[in-house]
């Protein structure tokens, strides 16, 4: 029996199943990317995103990606309930709202946003029963994301990880990820720069900032986020010697460029706007 007879009749085997594959990876065939993650909608500093929109208009922003934790799913969540003011009907028409005003600023430029999974998203498809991915999340906000879902200007991703920016032969540039553990400062972005041999960004710690990696021969940044870190009770109200956290946000204006990252206390580089 020939070797690929064994194997065709082990494939006959499965009937035509073959199981999910969860090391695809989303592509983001564009080189003018904005990185905003965590916003933890509607606990969003409003400051913040008006500099994200003028970003968008500035440097011609094609792609917008929320690398995880676009919402919060404060009255969703079983645990961390403590802000009594938010319906859950008014999250979901914010959080409608704030991603419409940005498809239109978008539109403008023939671009989209990249929705894609960080832990607080997740805690809303666990409450699906596990039965329903990014795509169920965001369709199930409302009406007006469901047509902008349809339409590819909202695409999402259920891999918390993506890569982007193709250098001339198309090869990925750019490793874009929300991860699931705290490290030290840089730890995270920086080894999985020297794993992957690509540029990193990483989102979850909720700190703002970029080095090079061990080998100096790609970005490492800390993307911060978009978030206001007053309304947090849990950080607020249990005082920790743990890193401050400070929001921002990160525009990659092109393939082989130092990012530029925006922040809400000011310039931290030479892409910081204070207008
Ligand atoms: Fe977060
Ligand atoms: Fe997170």
């Amino acid at each position: 029996m020939g070797k690929d007879q064994y194997l065709s009749e082990i494939d006959a085997a499965f009937g035509g199943w073959e199981a999910e594959d969860f090391t695809i990876r989303h592509k983001i065939r564009e080189t003018r990317i904005l990185i905003a993650s965590d916003a933890h909608l509607p606990y969003v500093d409003r400051g913040l995103l008006a500099q994200m929109r003028r970003a968008i208009h500035r440097y011609n922003i094609r792609c917008v990606v929320w690398l995880g934790d676009l919402f919060d799913m404060h009255k969703f969540s079983s645990y961390g309930q403590t802000d009594y003011s938010l319906t859950w009907n008014k999250e979901k028409e914010i959080a409608t709202n704030i991603i419409g005003r940005i498809a239109a600023d978008l539109r403008e430029n023939d671009g989209y946003q990249v929705i894609s999974r960080g832990n607080h998203d997740y805690r809303w498809i666990k409450k699906l029963g596990d039965h329903e991915g990014m795509m169920g999340l965001v369709s199930s906000i409302s009406p007006e994301l469901g047509v902008l879902l349809s339409k590819g200007e909202i695409i999402v991703s259920d891999n918390p990880t993506l890569e982007g920016v193709p250098d001339a032969n198309g090869k990925m540039t750019w490793l874009f990820t929300h991860p699931a553990q705290f490290k030290q400062p840089f730890g995270t972005p920086s080894q999985m720069a020297l794993m992957e041999q690509m540029n990193v960004a990483s989102g979850h710690a909720h700190h703002f900032g970029i080095t090079r990696d061990p080998s100096n021969k790609f970005w490492s940044v800390e993307t911060g986020g978009l978030f206001l870190d007053k309304s947090f009770e849990y950080v607020q109200r249990n005082p920790s010697t743990m890193r401050r956290m400070v929001s921002g946000f990160w525009v990659i204006p092109g393939l082989d460029e130092m990012p530029l990252g925006f922040t809400n206390f000011g310039d931290t580089s030479k892409g910081g706007d204070n207008e």
